[in-house]
């Protein structure tokens, strides 16, 4: 059941790939709550994904553009607002990806080259949607921005190598671009920082079945699903968030909040009686 939080509202949802992507929920929810959107996703991975299924879904358009290109981008924005009839109410950013962590690369001998691409991809893309969107002065004012994130940009994950440098970068983009778009728009832009989540980004890093069950043992509430975090989203592009702007928020079950939990003290066989 919806609660009509997105009602009037355009927005433009990059990153569904398949059904368990953060992004496909979050079309889903926005499409339940009224929204209507465009949906898009780099072209090579278009023709693997099963986008058109969402698209038919949710009565949504697919504009193809790879987030790391400006030309691409920009006709994103300008055909977004032809195609739903005005400016943009909101964006999300659900796109990552690392060549080093798909290549089993240690954090310490890293490929530059694939670095770069990592930082491309995953984080000065959000910067370059930013640019053009404001260039173009395609977001509503009160818009809302979310990009998705990890808490390895704030403490150390061996195995999230380059992500966790490239995560802390995204965050600092949607905090410095949150100053500049806020004071001239008033539009909105926040990082979600989620729990492990499966998913195809997700399950390419080494040992993520053991870090998840880890994650899901410490917090609290356990680990927040991709629905929960697409729940949030929409929280996020509604009126009712409106002030909250340039944050990291975490969205983790109590994760980042726990230092240890009783389950994981006893899986170790060091819980004493004192
Ligand atoms: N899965 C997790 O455990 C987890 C946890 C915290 C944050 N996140 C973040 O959530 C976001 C979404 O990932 P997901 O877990 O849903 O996985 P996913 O693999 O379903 O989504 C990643 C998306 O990025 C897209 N992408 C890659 N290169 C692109 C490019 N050049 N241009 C446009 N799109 C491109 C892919 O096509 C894919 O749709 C990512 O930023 C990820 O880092 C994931």
């Amino acid at each position: 059941m919806g609660y009509n939080l997105l009602k009037g509202k355009r927005g433009i949802i990059t990153g569904a790939l398949d059904e368990n992507s953060i992004a496909w929920k979050v079309a889903e929810k926005a499409h339940e709550e009224g929204a209507t959107f465009v949906l898009t996703n780099a072209p090579i991975a278009m023709r693997m994904g099963e986008i058109k299924k969402l698209a038919e879904k949710t009565g949504a358009e697919i504009i193809p553009a790879d987030a790391t290109n400006n030309d691409e981008l920009a006709n994103l924005f300008t055909k977004s607002q032809e195609v739903l009839g005005g400016k943009i109410d909101f964006v999300l950013h659900s796109i990552g990806m690392s060549v080093n962590i798909r290549k089993n690369i240690p954090y310490t001998e890293l490929n530059y080259e694939y670095f770069q691409k990592g930082i491309d991809v995953s984080a000065l893309s959000l910067h370059k949607m930013l640019a053009v969107a404001k260039k173009l002065d395609a977001i509503n004012e009160w818009g809302s921005v979310v990009a998705l994130t990890y808490m390895a940009a704030q403490r150390t994950y061996p195995f999230y190598t380059d992500m966790a440098d490239i995560k802390a970068m995204l965050e600092s983009i949607a905090r410095s671009f949150g100053y500049h778009y806020g004071k001239e728009k008033n539009v909105r832009i926040n990082t979600v920082s989620q729990s492990p989540t499966k998913t195809t980004a997700g399950t390419g890093i080494k040992g993520f079945g053991d870090f998840y069950d880890y994650a899901n043992a410490i917090a609290p509430l356990g680990n927040a699903t991709a629905e929960d975090c697409a729940n949030y989203c929409i929280t996020l592009f509604s009126d009712l968030t409106r002030m909250v702007t340039m944050q990291n928020l975490f969205h983790d079950g109590g994760y980042s909040t726990t230092g240890v939990s009783m389950e994981v003290m006893t899986s170790l066989g060091i819980e004493k009686e004192n």
